[in-house]
């Protein structure tokens, strides 16, 4: 519970919180720097070309010397842009090949963009998950990214920059998380209808939490805890919810995402509701209500099984 309630960090380009973010934030501040200093040169010419026309200064030196226009135009036509671009080009590249640079004991995670939600795979073991992506601070990540679909983009602006996420393609993403919290990531390029709804949150948590969960996920599951909990599993398996997802020990099925560890998740339906008790159960019944286009069909539940069932849900963990 403490998990799910949790505050989430608003995605922002300019509060970075690993590494790779901090080089582009600096990156972008260069830029910014340099910009406010040519508008303000440009402005101050400007200004200095509308008050001084006509007066005692042009008559001394002639208003079309040519040696004093030549250089002018000399260094700012050229000098200055050619210093600019230099500048930006060194700051650029050299930002661009640190990025990619492999870093050792990286934790690889794959990642598949899907209409409209995310696969989560912990690579080298069996845990899966949906739309929340963990990981530990300061430890390297290393992220492979694959559509099932159409072109997505993978972008936790606090992380690291945006990446396409292209089927056919795979494209990695590698960055070193340095604050732990909560931070919201986006799908990043139109995908259809509910793109909006692509949400998701990468979690940065301490190095030994990190283990204790991913070994906790790696274990079999706790047998439910009560009666009701142990209806809603009994619900879930015999309706067609365990055709389309996958709950470790229970279900295999693979056409939505996987909610073995629903119940720590933040949101439901990749960002379209936080995951409460009575989002859930509307979520239940007719989740094209709450995300039009999605897949996941209306279905038709008793009271008392959709109760069973999203006590089910959010005891997954
Ligand atoms: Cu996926 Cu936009």
């Amino acid at each position: 519970m403490i998990v799910l309630l949790a505050q989430v960090n608003r995605p922002n380009m300019l509060n970075p919180a690993a590494s790779e973010a901090h080089r582009l934030a600096d990156v972008g501040w260069l830029l910014f720097a340099m910009a406010a200093a040519v508008a303000i040169l440009v402005f101050t010419l400007i200004a200095v070309g509308l008050f001084r026309r006509g007066d005692a200064a042009d008559a001394e030196v002639g208003p079309g010397s040519p040696q004093r226009d030549h250089r002018f135009i000399m260094i700012g036509g050229l000098v200055l842009p050619v210093v600019i671009l230099t500048v930006v080009a060194v700051a650029t590249i050299t930002t661009v090949i640190a990025l990619r640079q492999e870093k050792p004991h990286e934790l690889a995670i794959e990642v598949r963009g899907v209409q409209w939600f995310w696969r989560v795979h912990y690579s080298g073991t069996d845990v899966d998950s949906a739309n929340e992506v963990r990981m530990a601070v300061d430890r390297p990540v290393v992220i492979t990214l694959k559509s099932d679909d159409v072109i997505h983009s993978f972008w936790v602006p606090s992380m690291a920059g945006k990446l396409d996420v292209i089927p056919g393609q795979t494209n990695v993403l590698r960055f070193t998380p340095t604050k732990v919290g909560r931070f919201r990531g986006e799908c990043a390029e139109f995908c259809g209808l509910q793109h909006a709804n692509m949400a998701f949150d990468v979690v940065v948590m301490k190095g030994p939490d990190f283990d204790r969960w991913l070994s906790g996920r790696q274990k079999e599951p706790a047998a439910p805890a009560t009666d009701q909990i142990l209806a809603g599993r009994q619900v879930f398996g015999s309706l067609s919810c365990s055709g389309c997802h996958t709950v470790t020990g229970v279900s295999d099925g693979t056409r939505g995402p996987d909610l073995s560890d629903f119940g720590g998740r933040r949101t439901l339906g990749a960002g379209v509701a936080t995951n409460t008790p009575a989002h859930l159960a509307q979520w239940v019944r007719n989740a094209p209500r709450m995300k039009p286009g999605v897949n996941m069909p209306p279905i038709a539940l008793t009271d008392r099984q959709v109760s069973d069932l999203v006590a089910y849900l959010e005891s997954l963990s």
